[in-house]
């Protein structure tokens, strides 16, 4: 498994369908790691207070007008969750439906009835319990355990690379939720290969070359690579048009490459010359993922041509279906007793590098490493 690729196999079986695996990882990657849970303007206006859903872990965030606060979404006195989940208020206050206790949008305790002293002081120490988070490109990170390494450092020359794309200022145009019934690792290891793309895709591969791609040398927690939009087509699009437009600070050959950026463990940016798609990942199951697809365009974009970015999506969406479709019947197919893992094909690179560095952290009980750094 950890041979070089003409000698590595594919992972096990067991290691998409095992519910003691599954539980190590959303410990051991999920729980040290960065997730992204959202878009940070989705967030800020005074008052939201969004339940999320975050491998497994439920937090709470709270949006303070300038920024967002993110909590264990669990009250204080004895846990009921503050805001149901996957639902989103808009108050003052944080209030526990339970017994009624209340906190500040900051997390500090302002009420729990029948416990304020003489004074009319209630329990010290008793706010909501913070998680850890980071702002990155416009979106929101957490890292359940709290130490996790810095995460701008972690992405090493990740952050430079997509400086030309802006993301932080993009507009938000379109987001599609699937619920996809593959392991997590399937779905990154098919983002990172397009082996599969002549006779999974054929709308894409009419687009995009699938081969002779490059591969990007990461410095830090992300693997990807680039594929070039074949000459024919102006963007990625079903019918190949597009706009002319292209994000100014691209060259030449950037400008007519498809930019595939896996950040692990849970985020993939697919960056264009006019536009960005991306996909977060949120395991479920062994077996299910939930997968948040989201399109961003430049502003300039859209007003400037008149454009609406109904090309991307339905490209996107598209591609989407056919990829989950694969994934989910590569579950299937892996979840029999019987499956033996094959070898890897040479335009499998990236995936081996993934694989490899699965390999390490189950042989060494640790957080995923990213071992290409030293290569
Ligand atoms: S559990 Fe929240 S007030 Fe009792
Ligand atoms: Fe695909």
């Amino acid at each position: 498994m950890i041979a070089d690729i003409q000698d590595a196999r594919a992972l096990p079986g067991l290691a998409y369908t095992s519910k003691d695996l599954f539980a190590w990882e959303l410990e051991r990657f999920f729980g040290q790691g960065w997730l992204p849970v959202g878009r940070v303007a989705e967030f800020t206006e005074k008052g939201t207070q969004a339940a999320v859903m975050s491998a497994g872990r439920n937090i709470l965030i709270t949006g303070t007008g300038d920024g967002v606060n993110v909590f264990v979404n669990a009250c204080r006195h004895r846990g009921h969750e503050l805001v149901a989940p996957a639902c989103t208020v808009r108050r003052a206050q944080v209030w526990c439906a339970y017994h009624a206790w209340v906190y500040g949008l900051d997390g500090e305790l302002r009420r729990a009835p029948r416990f304020e002293d003489a004074a009319g002081r209630y329990p010290q120490g008793m706010g909501l319990l913070p998680v850890r988070s980071t702002e990155w490109n416009g979106w929101l990170f957490v890292n359940h355990s709290g130490d996790a390494d810095d995460f701008g450092e972690s992405l090493g020359n990740l952050t430079d690379i997509l400086a030309p794309y802006h993301l932080g200022t993009l507009t938000q145009v379109g987001t599609e939720v699937y619920d996809v019934h593959a392991n997590w690792k399937l779905l990154v290891e098919n983002y990172l290969e397009c082996y599969h793309c002549p006779s999974t895709h054929p709308e894409l591969s009419k687009v995009q070359r699938t081969v002779n791609g490059e591969g990007f040398a990461s410095t830090g927690m992300w693997l990807g690579g680039s594929l070039d939009l074949k000459n024919s087509a102006a963007s990625m699009s079903l019918d190949g048009k597009g706009p002319e437009w292209t994000f100014p600070e691209l060259d030449e050959n950037r400008a007519r490459q498809v930019c595939y950026h896996a950040v692990l463990p849970g985020l993939f940016v697919t960056a264009m010359h006019d536009y960005v798609v991306t996909h977060r990942l949120d395991p479920v199951a062994p077996d299910r993922t939930r997968v948040i697809c989201e399109w961003f365009f430049p502003e300039e974009l859209l007003t400037s041509t008149g454009l609406t970015p109904d090309y991307a999506i339905d490209f996107w969406k598209t591609t989407n279906q056919q990829d989950w479709d694969a994934c989910s019947s590569t579950q299937r197919g892996v979840a029999d007793p019987r499956y033996v893992a094959g070898p890897l094909a040479s335009h499998e690179e990236e995936l081996h590098t993934f694989v490899r560095a699965l390999a390490d952290a189950y042989r060494t009980d640790s957080q995923l490493r990213p071992l290409w750094t030293a290569r």
